[in-house]
């Protein structure tokens, strides 16, 4: 049996440790892997390559993707997808492993239903923003880059009594930004999947100013787009000096954690196992490994943990 694996969307850390594990995992079970270059577009013109050990040699701890990836908008049309099944039929491929977020997915699921070409999901993104599931390659390593990012804004903002407005990536999805606040012990966190209240806000900061506090740390999540404003909230509002730290890329490169390298290793060899019964993405739920159809995540809307927002709430004001 013949395997290709492609790496689609926004790159994440770990994807390289599961890339590593899928040829050495397929060469144990008797399957030859491929490497598809460049994602979808990749897939499109044909960079279809046979894979060796030699290519995933010192390659577990480096970020971003050593087959790369892309955002493919000749995907939307049915005569570049007939091009990249023709690409595959070629090479004798017989199921694809995806390493993506729910665009990916969404993408080969069309490509399913109209080549009826097998394939295997595996959620890696930054977002973590994946319907059903709970852990998506790349989001450790993000968040302990923005820890790092808020540890050391923090030492500035604390000598100079300023606050301090960071803005965390995740597109729609607030989690990057709420996981943060907690972690590093924010005042603020904003995210588009609650409403705040600003006034409550205020009277809080208030008081906590008569009360000796001197600096804040207020994490924005990307999707609301008020970074600017609400560093003018605080120099208007709370006579406060501000400035705006846009964390951006950093968040998605970086030496993959532990975590990242396990999960990623754990989610290749269940894909592997599992390559007779496709079109499935495998989740993480619950600390459970859970392969699930793709039509289930799909039709599934993505909440965030409930005990979270519980613990942020006073962050939102509300
Ligand atoms: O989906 C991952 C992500 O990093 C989002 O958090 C962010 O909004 C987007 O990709 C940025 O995309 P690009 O790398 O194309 O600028």
């Amino acid at each position: 049996m013949n395997i290709a694996i492609l790496t689609s969307g926004g790159d994440s850390s770990g994807m390289n440790a599961a890339i590593k594990k899928f040829v050495e995992y397929s060469y144990l079970q008797n399957y030859t892997p491929y490497f598809v270059y460049d994602g979808l577009e990749g897939l499109i013109d044909g960079k279809i390559k046979k894979a060796s050990y030699k290519d995933v040699a010192g390659i577990i701890y480096k970020g971003g993707t050593i087959i790369r990836s892309s955002r493919s908008k000749r995907w939307y049309e049915k005569s570049y997808r007939k091009k990249a099944f023709d690409n595959l039929k070629k090479h004798n491929i017989d199921a694809l492993i995806i390493l993506g977020g729910d665009g990916s997915f969404r993408a080969l699921d069309v490509f399913y239903d109209e080549f009826k070409m097998p394939f295997m999901g595996i959620p890696a993104t930054i977002d973590n923003d994946i319907p059903l599931n709970e852990y998506t390659i790349g989001v450790d390593t993000a968040l302990n880059v923005i820890r790092h990012a808020i540890d050391n804004i923090r030492d500035t903002a604390s000598s100079f009594s300023r606050a301090f407005v960071i803005e965390t990536m995740g597109r729609e999805c607030g989690y990057l930004t709420l996981t943060s606040a907690i972690a590093n012990g924010a005042e603020m966190c904003l995210i588009p999947e609650i409403e705040y209240n600003l006034d409550n806000l205020k009277k809080r900061f208030i008081n906590e100013i008569k009360n000796g506090r001197s600096y804040f740390i207020a994490v924005m999540a990307e999707g609301l787009k008020i970074s600017q404003y609400i560093k003018e909230w605080f120099e208007k509002e709370l006579n406060i000096e501000s400035r705006i730290t846009i964390l951006g890329h950093i968040q998605r490169g970086g030496s993959p954690t532990v975590i990242e390298r396990l999960r990623a290793a754990e989610f290749i060899k269940i894909a592997i196992d599992n390559i007779n019964t496709p079109n499935k993405i495998i989740t993480f739920y619950k600390d459970k490994f859970i392969l699930r159809d793709l039509k289930e995540i799909l039709n599934s809307k993505y909440e965030l943990d409930k005990a979270m927002i519980e613990l942020a709430k006073p962050l939102m004001g509300i």
